[in-house]
């Protein structure tokens, strides 16, 4: 700067430079902030990419979308329409598979950010985005489609819980299976089973134990009633440099509808993944695991023997309590356990509460599982079984 220089930025050019400067600076910082963010979902990929807040909450994690787009593609998918298509995370996905993509965005801002994202990524050739409203689009074009209706109120960014209330609405989202025989529709984890079309296949993906979402895997994709998948991204290998990757998947299989038998507490506890509970398929695990529930409610599994699984964490149980504090306090005294981790199913306890009620001292640590045995509150104090173990 010298006094040239300022005496310029105070002219009505200078000024007018300047607050369009500042626009562009703030719009920059706002982008590097939300691609710093976005590197926890899309990994490499994120640096290059165009992106909104809400856009970004609502983007498909990289790892999901891309073995979602695997299995499109493996099933013979060529050509898909992303029927609202967001920031795009979906639809590169799906092009990073091979697949000719047709998005569709409602949101001219969104509907430009997906061009320009598909273009930073060298797929422009693949995807072609349009800025309109999906529930027009001709489907006759396409071999499969792909709906990840948006669950937010626009304006507002509220969360809405009733499918009636998605966009696209979800007579459009369900009647797609008819109109194309290959149809994917991504649905909140906590969907309501008699919501599920007949006939499609219900799938829940969770990541590193983490539930992420749901499927419907409609007409000539589905496969069984009901699947549990299971990503382990923290095992996976890190991101190529075209930012797709590919981690350990585990999936379990069943048709939801059976239920596991109730025996007594026994020496193990398995704590099943997320993904397995809310696909209702505790019994076909408690089946593989030649385990039994103590409660029919809940969804622990209890068995004589120890056997790795990535379906469920293990534990051993070392005491089994009716829950009382003093008489947990004073067993975690006379064990100088220090450290608790606290899982619970079917009890009303805060954890953290607890976890200050009891004031806990020494150098041992304990793993507590508060749940009911037969009806009763009961507490199981647990060691970690070393995995593989
Ligand atoms: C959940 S987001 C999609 C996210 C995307 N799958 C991803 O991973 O990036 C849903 C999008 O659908 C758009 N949308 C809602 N109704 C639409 C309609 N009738 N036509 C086109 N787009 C629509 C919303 O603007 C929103 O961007």
């Amino acid at each position: 700067m010298d006094l040239d220089l300022l005496a310029v930025l105070r002219t009505p050019e200078g000024s007018a430079a300047l607050a369009a400067a500042g626009r562009v600076a703030a719009a920059a910082l706002t982008q590097a902030e939300l691609r710093r963010r976005a590197a926890g979902k899309f990994g490499a990929a994120a640096a290059g990419m165009f992106l909104t807040r809400p856009g970004l909450e609502q983007a498909t994690r990289g790892v999901v979308a891309g073995r979602r787009a695997a299995r499109l593609r493996a099933a013979g998918v060529t050509t898909l329409a992303d029927l609202g298509c967001g920031l795009g995370a979906d639809a590169l996905a799906a092009a990073r598979a091979g697949i000719r993509v047709y998005a569709v965005e409602a949101d001219p801002l969104t509907a430009a950010m997906a061009a320009a994202n598909a273009e930073a990524a060298g797929l422009a050739d693949l995807v072609t985005v349009e800025c309109g409203d999906a529930t027009e689009f001709d489907v006759s074009r396409v071999e499969g489609a792909f709906c990840d209706p948006a669950r937010r109120r626009a304006g507002t960014g509220r969360r809405v819980f009733d499918p009636n209330s998605y966009s696209p609405p979800w007579d459009f989202v369900t009647g797609l299976a008819a109109r194309v025989p290959r149809t994917v529709v991504k649905v909140a984890p906590g969907l309501d089973h008699a919501l599920i079309p007949a006939g499609a296949e219900a799938e829940w993906v969770s990541v590193d134990g983490d539930l992420v979402e749901a499927a419907l895997w409609c007409g000539e994709l589905a496969g069984g009633p009901r699947r549990a998948t299971l990503l382990r991204e923290k095992e996976g290998p890190l991101l190529n440099a075209s930012g797709s990757k590919r981690v350990p998947s585990y999936h379990l299989t069943g048709t939801g509808a059976q239920e596991a038998e109730v025996g007594p507490v026994r020496r193990f506890l398995y704590d099943p993944d997320p993904a397995v509970v809310r696909a209702h398929l505790v019994a076909e695990l408690a089946t593989d695991l030649d385990a039994t529930l103590a409660d029919p409610s809940i969804a622990y599994l209890y068995a004589d023997v120890a056997r790795p699984t990535p379906f469920a964490r293990c534990l051993e149980i070392t005491d089994v309590l009716p829950f009382s504090l003093k008489r947990l306090r004073a067993l975690l005294r006379e064990r100088r356990v220090g450290r608790v981790e606290i899982r619970k199913r079917g009890s009303a306890l805060e954890p953290e509460k607890l976890r200050r009620d009891l004031r806990l001292s020494g150098e041992a640590a304990a793993d507590l599982v508060l749940t009911r045995v037969a009806g009763d509150p009961t507490v199981l104090v647990c060691r970690p079984v070393p995995v593989g173990g």
